[in-house]
């Protein structure tokens, strides 16, 4: 989501705590949104086009009974964000072919039972340049030693720093002007997830918050540009931007993580599908 570029924001600071079916619901979200994204670890490839990517994302959701959020969220009109080398975030799918090198993020955030499940992993058609390769790493890492940092009686502060500290240790920078987000019955809500701050900081967290961890890296500076169309952030450097995102719950003694892969496909290279346990079919 949008922190101060402030064009999507939830309107409620109440910070929702939500109980055990809430969870159990939230969970079936998210295992879909892991699911649609183990899946379309086959599929991108040089010369697919990301408009063939938001169309399988579609028709996953139909096959499932399931809505994409995105779908005319705020006037957005896909499925799913495709975000490509040097965009940050929310890249409209087009019918450009990806080419051999190109590295991208693709979010999918699906609606079940009226339960949000957003989700996102960084995919690479043909072979990675190792810079890239690189930064897809640590942004990986950026995002784990975000959930790691995250604990009933710790604070937001926690999570930002962990990431700011582990992406800056490794010559890259955090993006500011987006954030992770609450998440549950609505798409975004409070509280908003920075990734950078302080340790000890920010707001106190209770068993039953449920919000993203979505930190997105710069290989460059961390400013961002918004082109004409008003959803493409772009690094204004051109630098590489790699982002991943989970959708965690805060439980008594740590956190739930509500989008890990079912197939193990946590990062690139994703290899081959592992045979069954996918509820969404081939
Ligand atoms: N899924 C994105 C997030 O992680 C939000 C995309 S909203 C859209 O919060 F409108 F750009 F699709
Ligand atoms: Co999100
Ligand atoms: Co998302």
């Amino acid at each position: 989501m949008q922190d101060s570029l402030a064009e999507i924001t939830h309107t409620r600071d109440t910070i929702v705590l939500y109980d055990a079916d809430a969870f159990a619901g939230l969970r079936r979200a998210g295992r879909y949104a892991a699911e649609c994204l183990d899946q379309l670890a086959d599929m991108v490839a040089p010369g697919v086009t990301t408009r063939a990517i938001d169309a399988f994302v579609y028709d996953f959701a139909m096959r499932n009974g399931i809505v994409p959020a995105t779908l005319n969220y705020r006037g957005y009109r896909h499925s799913t964000c495709t975000s490509i080398n040097h965009v940050v975030c929310h890249g409209i799918p087009n019918d450009k072919p990806l080419r051999d090198g190109d590295i991208l993020n693709i979010d999918v955030t699906f609606v079940v039972d009226g339960w949000h499940g957003d989700s996102s992993r960084m995919y690479v058609a043909g072979t990675a340049k190792r810079a890239a390769e690189r930064l897809i790493d640590v942004t990986y890492e950026c995002l784990m030693l975000g959930i790691a940092a995250a604990r009933p009686g710790g604070r937001l502060g926690d999570i930002g720093h962990a990431i700011q500290t582990h992406a800056e240790a490794e010559r890259c920078s955090v993006v500011r002007d987006f954030c992770g987000h609450g998440v549950g019955r609505s798409f975004h809500e409070a509280p908003n997830v920075l990734h950078y701050g302080r340790p000890g900081e920010g707001i106190l967290l209770k068993p039953g918050m449920v919000f993203t961890i979505e930190p997105m890296i710069n290989l460059g500076r961390p400013h961002v540009k918004l082109l004409s169309d008003g959803w493409t952030a772009v690094t204004r450097d051109r630098s590489l931007s790699a982002q991943f995102e989970h959708m965690v719950g805060v439980t008594e003694t740590g956190v739930e993580v509500f989008t890990l892969s079912p197939a193990g496909r946590h990062k690139p290279p994703y290899g081959t599908m592992p045979q069954g346990g996918a509820h969404g079919g081939a």
